[in-house]
C-alpha cells in the first residue's frame, strides 16, 4: 500500500510516549507512560530516575502501541524520535531504542525538535495554513514562533528568564503545592479574585520576548511579607492574580505579532496550553480579528509521541532522514 505510517518515540523528559501515525494526521495509537508520581516526593523531574524509567518502560511501550494499532513492525514506513532539547539521559533513551528499531528492521530514521513536535500536535486537529504563528508554553519553553512553511521555524519571541510552566510550577511550590503545580494554580485561580497588583513584564515595546522571574518574586516576596504582618491572603486570590497576569501577557502579544505577521492561523501548544485561563482569554481575544485560533485537546497539550509523529510525517516527506550517527541533543535549537 501507499500508506505511510510512522512509529514516533518521545522521551525528552518524564513521560516515555510511543504513538503511530497514519498518512500524517490518522493516529492509531498514543501511548504515554507517566512517571510523575516518582517525582512528585522531589518537588520536580529528577534527570537520573527520569532515565531509569525510560530504559524500564521503552519496550513495553512500544509494545503497547503496536498492539493497540493492530500492527507489527513490517507495517512500519519510518521512526521518528525527538533527539533534542530536553534531559540528555532521558533523551538518549528514546533516540538508541529508535536507531535500534531503525536498524534491525532496516526503517528509515528521522529526528525530531521537542518544540516542533508541540507545535505540530496542532495537525492533528486541522490542517495548518501558512503563514502561521504558534505560542509554545511549556515547561521548559516560552516561544512565539512564526511558520512560512512546514518544516520553516522563525522564533521572533521567547523567554529571557524562566519559562511559563516554569513560573506556574515555582509559584505552586511557594504555595506548598505538589509538583507539576501548573493545573492546582489554574484550578485555584478559578475560586479566586484577581485583588492583588502584580507585575507585567512587557519589555521594550516592539519586543516579543518575555519575562516571569519577576512576577514569580513578586509573588514570593507577596506571601513573605503577609506572613511578616501576620496578614493571611488566601491561596485562591494570589492564584487569580498571578494567573491574570502570566495571560494578560501571553494573549497580548501574541495577539499584536498575529496582527503585525498578517498570520491566518495562530497555534496553541505545549503544557501550558493546558490553561483554562489562557485558553478562554485567547478565544476570548480572537473574536475580534481575522485569523483563526486552534487548541489542542489537553491530551496533545502535554508532552506525547503524536505530535512527534506528526512533525516526524512531514520531515519525512521531506525526506530529512537521519543517520545512526543521531545522538542526543539537550540544547538543540529550532
Ligand atoms: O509541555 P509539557 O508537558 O512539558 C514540557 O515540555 O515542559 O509542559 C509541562 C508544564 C508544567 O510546567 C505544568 O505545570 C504546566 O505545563 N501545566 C499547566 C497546566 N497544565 C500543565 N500550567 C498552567 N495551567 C495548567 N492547567
Ligand atoms: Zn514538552
Amino acid at each position: 500500500t501507499n500508506n505511510e505510517i510512522i512509529l514516533a518515540i518521545e522521551t525528552s523528559c518524564d513521560e516515555t510516549a510511543v504513538a503511530i501515525l497514519k498518512n500524517g494526521t490518522e493516529l492509531l495509537a498514543n501511548i504515554v507512560a507517566s512517571q510523575i508520581e516518582s517525582h512528585k516526593r522531589f518537588g520536580g523531574v529528577v534527570p537520573e530516575i527520569a532515565s531509569r524509567h525510560h530504559v524500564e518502560a521503552i519496550t513495553v511501550v512500544i509494545d503497547e502501541a503496536l498492539e493497540k494499532a493492530e500492527m507489527t513492525m513490517d507495517d512500519i514506513t519510518a521512526i521518528a524520535v525527538t533527539e533534542g532539547p530536553g534531559l540528555v539521559g532521558a533523551l538518549l533513551v528514546g533516540v538508541n531504542a529508535a536507531k535500534a528499531l531503525a536498524f534491525a528492521h532496516d526503517k528509515p530514521l528521522v529526528g525530531v525538535h521537542h518544540i516542533a513536535g508541540h507545535i505540530y500536535a496542532n495537525r492533528l486537529v486541522k490542517e495548518m495554513n501558512f503563514p502561521l504563528l504558534s505560542l509554545v508554553v511549556s515547561g521548559g519553553h516560552t516561544e512565539l514562533v512564526y511558520m512560512k512553511e512546514h518544516g520553516d521555524f522563525e522564533v521572533i519571541g521567547e523567554t529571557r528568564d524562566d519559562a511559563a510552566g516554569e513560573a506556574y510550577d515555582k509559584v505552586a511550590r511557594a504555595l506548598s503545592l505538589p509538583y507539576p503545580g501548573g493545573p492546582h494554580i489554574d484550578r485555584l485561580a478559578h475560586e479566586g479574585k484577581a485583588t492583588l497588583n502584580l507585575p507585567r513584564a512587557w519589555l521594550e515595546s516592539d519586543s516579543y520576548d518575555f519575562s516571569f522571574s519577576g512576577l514569580k518574586s513578586a509573588v514570593i516576596n507577596v506571601l513573605h511579607n503577609a506572613k511578616q504582618r501576620g496578614e493571611t491572603i488566601k491561596d485562591e486570590d494570589l492564584a487569580a492574580s498571578f494567573q491574570e497576569s502570566v495571560v494578560e501577557v501571553l494573549v497580548n502579544k501574541t495577539v499584536k505579532a498575529a496582527k503585525e505577521y498578517e498570520v491566518k492561523q495562530v497555534l496553541l501548544a505545549g503544557g501550558v496550553a493546558a490553561n483554562k485561563g489562557l485558553r478562554k482569554q485567547l478565544e476570548e481575544s480572537f473574536k475580534t480579528i481575522d485569523c483563526e485560533l486552534i487548541i489542542p485537546p489537553l491530551s496533545l497539550c502535554t508532552d506525547n509521541a503524536a505530535m512527534i509523529a506528526a512533525a516526524g510525517s512531514i520531515a519525512y516527506q521531506k525526506g530529512k532522514f537521519a543517520t545512526y550517527e543521531l545522538n542526543a541533543n539537550p540544547g538543540l535549537s529550532l
